[in-house]
């Protein structure tokens, strides 16, 4: 599934990103980690970015 469209990647990325111990488990290192560096465009994904980093802790 999809979580962000502005900077495409999915529910697998993030969670791909949350098991990758060299990433630091933030809302932002998550989003940059799984868009390559982007930054959010609308902002609509944050939400469900902080919800799966908040149930990965
Ligand atoms: S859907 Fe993620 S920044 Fe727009």
């Amino acid at each position: 599934m999809y979580v962000c469209l502005c900077n495409p990647f999915t529910d697998k990325d993030v969670q791909n990103a949350l098991s990758d111990a060299s990433v630091k488990k933030s809302p932002a290192q998550i989003y940059k980690a799984c868009s390559g560096g982007e930054q959010p465009c609308c902002g609509t994904c944050l939400c469900m970015i902080r919800e799966m980093v908040g149930d990965a802790a």
